[in-house]
């Protein structure tokens, strides 16, 4: 049985969105492309004491900051909850514990409300980000994916198909950014603080680039890693000291350079003029920055999300949800979290 039959498709309807697939807990309010709010409690002071996210710690700080975060996006948007027209929810990929937290969360809102609940995929959100930045933004694009637990280049044909270009053979990118921090000793979350780090720095390490060249879009992550850990640990061993800036900048430098390079070729191949990107790494400066030269350069229009729109956020979720409203994808009140959605997997909901 369809949920939500009737339900007639509005032109700028007004979705919440809510996100709990690791340690932030959000919430926001769009109409059509509109952002009205967006708020978000993160536990990651509460996971840096370990290091890292402790999934259990994390579902019970969902738990707690749920409400409070869906009743606080519903006031700074100054809508009441009979006026929503869907709910757009995280259902996949990320920490099961967490997810099924937003998840009934959102079914519970959606059923009471007699409202649609649509499932997200949260790559897929962090690739509707870019719609937010510019309300005119139409496929076809390539987009640049790089998160914690993807790397990856796209072309998207239309909003609700994407084709994968190439993705990371090993490692994510912001993956291998949060293990060089913990070489290097830095705190959790790794990726801002060796971006703060490297600025001190110079990048005058030469850490093998690689997957190199045009010929392919694969990335590799495993062996940079290998040889941060090499440099730092011989130096060590040696007694010899180096500088840490030095190393973070050399990193940042060898792991965004191919991101910029492979997305770039990627939107000449494919002959589209707009590019875009998502993802927690593509809040890098150096990043954003390089991005940006290298397609002003190649003549592509770039949408870039603003910072907080790269990490995770609900208004990405919001914004796949309207998406996935127009053409009638809802969820059935039975959806189950899914820890692993494979990046290629077409099908939005079991
Ligand atoms: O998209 P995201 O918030 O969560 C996932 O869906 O994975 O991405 C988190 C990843 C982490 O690995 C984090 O270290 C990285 O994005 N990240 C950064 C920066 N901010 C977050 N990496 C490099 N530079 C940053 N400024
Ligand atoms: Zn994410």
């Amino acid at each position: 049985m369809e949920y939500c039959k009737h339900h007639t498709i509005k032109e700028n309807p007004l979705i919440l969105g809510i996100e709990s697939s690791c340690d932030e807990t959000a919430a926001a309010i769009i109409r059509g492309r509109e952002i009205l709010s967006d708020e978000i409690l993160s536990s990651a002071p509460t996971q840096a004491l370990y290091g890292g996210v402790v999934p259990e710690i994390a579902s019970r700080e969902h738990t707690i900051a749920i409400d409070e975060v869906v009743q606080r996006a519903l006031k700074s948007a100054g809508v009441g909850k009979s006026e929503l027209d869907a709910v757009a929810v995280t259902y996949g990929a990320g920490l099961l514990g967490s997810l099924l937290v937003g998840l009934s969360f959102a079914k519970s809102f959606a059923y009471t409300l007699g409202i649609p609940l649509i499932a997200v995929n949260h790559i897929r959100g962090h690739l509707a980000a870019a719609y937010l930045v510019d309300r005119a933004l139409r496929p076809p694009f390539v987009s640049l994916l790089a998160s914690g637990g993807h790397t990856a280049v796209l072309f998207t044909p239309t909003e609700t198909e994407f084709e994968l270009i190439g993705s990371t053979l090993d490692d994510a990118a912001g993956e291998a950014f949060d293990k060089c921090a913990r070489v290097l000793s830095l705190p959790y979350p790794g990726g801002p603080n060796i971006e703060k780090l490297a600025r001190e720095g110079e990048a005058n390490i030469a850490f093998p680039k690689m997957c190199h060249g045009g010929e392919n879009f694969r990335f590799s992550y495993s062996g940079l890693k290998t040889a941060v850990i090499n440099y730092c640990h011989t130096k060590e061993q040696k007694g010899e000291p180096y500088n840490k800036a030095d190393v973070a900048a050399s990193f940042q430098k060898a792991a965004i350079d191919v991101l910029v390079e492979k997305t770039v070729e990627a939107a000449l191949r494919k002959g589209v003029d707009t590019v875009t990107a998502g993802g927690g790494v593509i809040a890098n400066g150096y990043l954003r920055d390089t991005l940006s030269a290298a397609c002003r350069r190649a003549g592509l229009k770039l949408v870039l999300p603003e910072k907080r729109y790269c990490t995770d956020n609900a208004a990405m979720i919001a914004s796949e949800g309207f998406i996935q409203y127009k053409v009638r994808n809802f969820a059935p009140l039975s959806v189950n979290a899914r820890a692993a959605i494979p990046l290629a997997e077409r099908r939005q909901t079991e």
